[in-house]
């Protein structure tokens, strides 16, 4: 099904996200073109049927795609895009762009704060100032701060995030090991790149296992129980990628055996976090709430892209940036 794409003075733009100032820093650029924000899943339900463009990220839901009649476009304010039903959006005509690249910085930043603050017990430090306790010297050396500079790194999705990451952890001297869909590609700022199908055999060399990848039914559940009994004793598992590429259950085993040391976890399977979710009480976990891509720089850098690819739209162009659908 292809419609033309509305021109500029007939096209209103529907910007849905719970905080981002969208709309005021969309304003500033003085384009001209309606636009609407809501801030709610029932809001944006109510108003879908207005917009010709979406920008959208966690409040998509794939039975919008049948009440939407005019939209043609949907720029994704999150560089995943497993919450789209890609069907879904076929059969309307919508099509769909990622916002990969906008927190690329951002989540590796946050990969590499994570793997820091675990090897350094920056949490427990700071458990410890809630309680005004000034931690003595321990003689206990699985209980002391460690170093990184030497250890493995395994970036799981050695794609623009992992590439980053592994770029950054490069200059703390971590030897990295990355896996990809497309090994021949190349490892860029890695040591090493491997096939995906390579991970089982590659996890007992890694310190430390950072995933970076998209949720997709290959990596959905991914870090299960036969990956963690394959990690290393001791290793560490930083997650910036889905919860789903993770078995809770069985990471909640591996950390109550001991054989994972510690995880920083900045997505899990059901956000927010449950109140009843064993995580929240492991000293050893670290939980950030999914606030790896955050960034003061978000609003502009996604409405860069969505300018770009309503110009692509107008011009008629076949392909999109970040392109998905
Ligand atoms: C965040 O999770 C994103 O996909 O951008």
């Amino acid at each position: 099904m292809t419609t033309q794409f509305p021109a500029k003075d007939s096209l209103t733009i529907g910007f849905a996200h719970v905080a981002y100032r969208l709309a005021e820093r969309f304003a500033l650029r003085n384009t001209g073109i309606r636009h609407f924000e809501v801030r709610s899943v029932d809001e944006l339900a109510a108003r879908i049927g207005e917009a010709d463009a979406l920008v959208v990220s966690g409040f998509w839901r794939n039975e919008f795609a049948a009440r939407a009649p005019r939209l043609r476009f949907i720029q994704s304010i999150s560089a995943g895009t497993d919450q789209y039903g890609r069907d879904a959006l076929k059969a309307h005509g919508i099509r769909l762009a990622s916002a990969q690249g906008v927190n690329e910085r951002a989540v590796a930043e946050h990969a590499m704060a994570l793997i820091l603050a675990l090897a350094r017990r920056i949490p427990e430090a700071r458990d410890n100032q809630a309680k005004r306790h000034w931690r003595g010297m321990v003689s206990d050396l699985a209980r002391r701060e460690e170093e990184i500079g030497g250890k493995t790194l395994l970036i799981v999705g050695l794609g623009r995030i992992g590439q980053r990451l592994a770029k950054l952890a490069k200059a703390f001297d971590l030897r990295v090991v990355g896996t990809k869909r497309d090994p021949s590609t190349g490892p860029g700022a890695a040591d090493e790149v491997h096939g995906n199908e390579r991970l089982l055999a590659l996890l007992p060399q890694a310190d430390i296992v950072a995933l970076t990848c998209p949720l997709t039914p290959e990596t959905e559940g991914l870090i299960g129980a036969k990956a963690l009994a394959t990690m290393k004793p001791g290793a560490h598992l930083v997650n910036v990628a889905r919860g789903r590429c993770v078995d809770e259950a069985a990471l909640t085993a591996a950390l109550e055996g001991g054989s994972l040391a510690a995880a920083a976890l900045d997505c899990v399977r059901e956000e927010p976090l449950p109140m009843h979710s064993p995580l929240w009480l492991f000293p050893n976990v670290l939980i950030t709430p999914h606030s790896a891509g955050e960034t003061r720089r978000y609003e502009d850098n996604v409405i860069d892209l969505l300018m770009e690819n309503l110009g692509r739209l107008w011009r008629g162009e076949a392909a999109l940036r970040n392109q998905i659908l």
